[in-house]
């Protein structure tokens, strides 16, 4: 076993290589929204859905990751990029700065960046289908609409400025992050002919941690400088958003965190040594400092 540093770092380099042969190249016609789908791809982010696409995979088979596994893994990070893109427009979070480069609407503009992240949306879907999977494409799909990250997104942003309570932050939370991040491990484990009762548990550990994550997200934005993070800290307090520590207060929101990454421990038990790489996956999402 390699340190999860070692492996992440791998996954990370395997993923980009794979995103260097499916994004189109810069010099092609129409040059500039190819150049902005690369600038946003290749910002520098954690690469942590591909890392759960692998890792689950891998823990499910017992074999190492593949082509297809990686075009899954690379498909998902275009799809959360294009999340980002348009997560940071002016008329949803409004930031200037992603991955430690200017945002895409700052770096290029505006009709660029909407039609940048559709492209991404829409490529990854054809990356997808040539995987050949249709309950593949299905999970992913859902796990974006509007019971999904779209969903959470509308009301992340009905939410701003207005008192809420957990449970729609938990709704947020659970729609907005959590739901990509569990097609991410359930893609893994379908690739790897896991049995239902297998996807089920892993489903559960998808929750968890994608909840964690983004409970994570909001403390390092209240805790965190612009530079460490490489966006708009404090973004979140400015514009009133639906956050645990609003509603629940920096320390008790660790102590969620923390509640989530045990319960997602749990829910992985039954993988035994094989799960390695997942628990400590689930660990890094709840120190890890950007
Ligand atoms: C940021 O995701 C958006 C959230 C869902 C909180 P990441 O923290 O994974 O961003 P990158 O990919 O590392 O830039
Ligand atoms: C965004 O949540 C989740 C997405 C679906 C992109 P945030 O708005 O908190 O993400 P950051 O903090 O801008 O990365
Ligand atoms: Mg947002
Ligand atoms: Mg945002
Ligand atoms: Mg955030």
């Amino acid at each position: 076993m390699n340190d999860l540093t070692t492996y992440i770092k791998s996954i990370g380099e395997k993923t980009d290589s794979t995103l260097e042969k499916l994004l189109p190249a810069s010099s092609l016609y129409p040059q500039s929204i190819h150049e902005l789908m690369r600038y946003c791809c290749f910002a520098g982010g954690k690469r942590v859905r591909p890392c759960l696409v692998v890792a689950a995979f891998e823990a499910c088979s017992g074999k190492s990751a593949g082509e297809d596994v990686f075009k899954a893994a690379a498909a998902i990070e275009m799809l959360h990029t294009f999340s980002l893109i348009h997560d940071d427009l002016p008329c949803m979070d409004d930031d200037d700065y992603r991955r430690g480069k200017k945002t895409a609407h700052k770096a290029f503009n505006e009709a660029l960046a909407v039609l940048g992240g559709d492209a991404l949306c829409i490529i990854a879907f054809e990356v997808l289908a040539g995987i050949g999977k249709v309950e593949i494409i299905s999970e992913i799909a859902r796990s974006l609409g509007t019971m999904g990250m779209i969903g959470g997104q509308v009301v992340d942003i009905e939410s701003e400025g207005k008192p809420v309570d957990k449970d729609i932050v938990e709704y947020i939370h659970n729609n907005k992050t959590a739901a990509l991040i569990r097609a991410s491990i359930n893609t893994g484990a379908m690739l790897a002919g896991a049995t239902k009762a297998e996807i089920d548990k892993l489903s559960s550990y998808g929750t968890h941690v994608g909840l964690a994550f983004q409970v994570v997200d909001d403390i390092l934005d209240e805790e965190s400088t612009t530079e460490q993070l490489g966006k708009d800290a404090g973004s979140d307090r400015e514009r009133g958003k639906a956050t645990f520590p609003a509603v629940m207060g920096l320390e008790q929101s660790k102590l969620y965190a923390k509640d989530l990454i045990d319960k997602a421990w749990e829910d992985i038990e039954f993988l035994g040594n094989k799960g390695y790489y997942l628990r400590e996956l689930a660990e890094y999402i709840r120190v890890r400092i950007f």
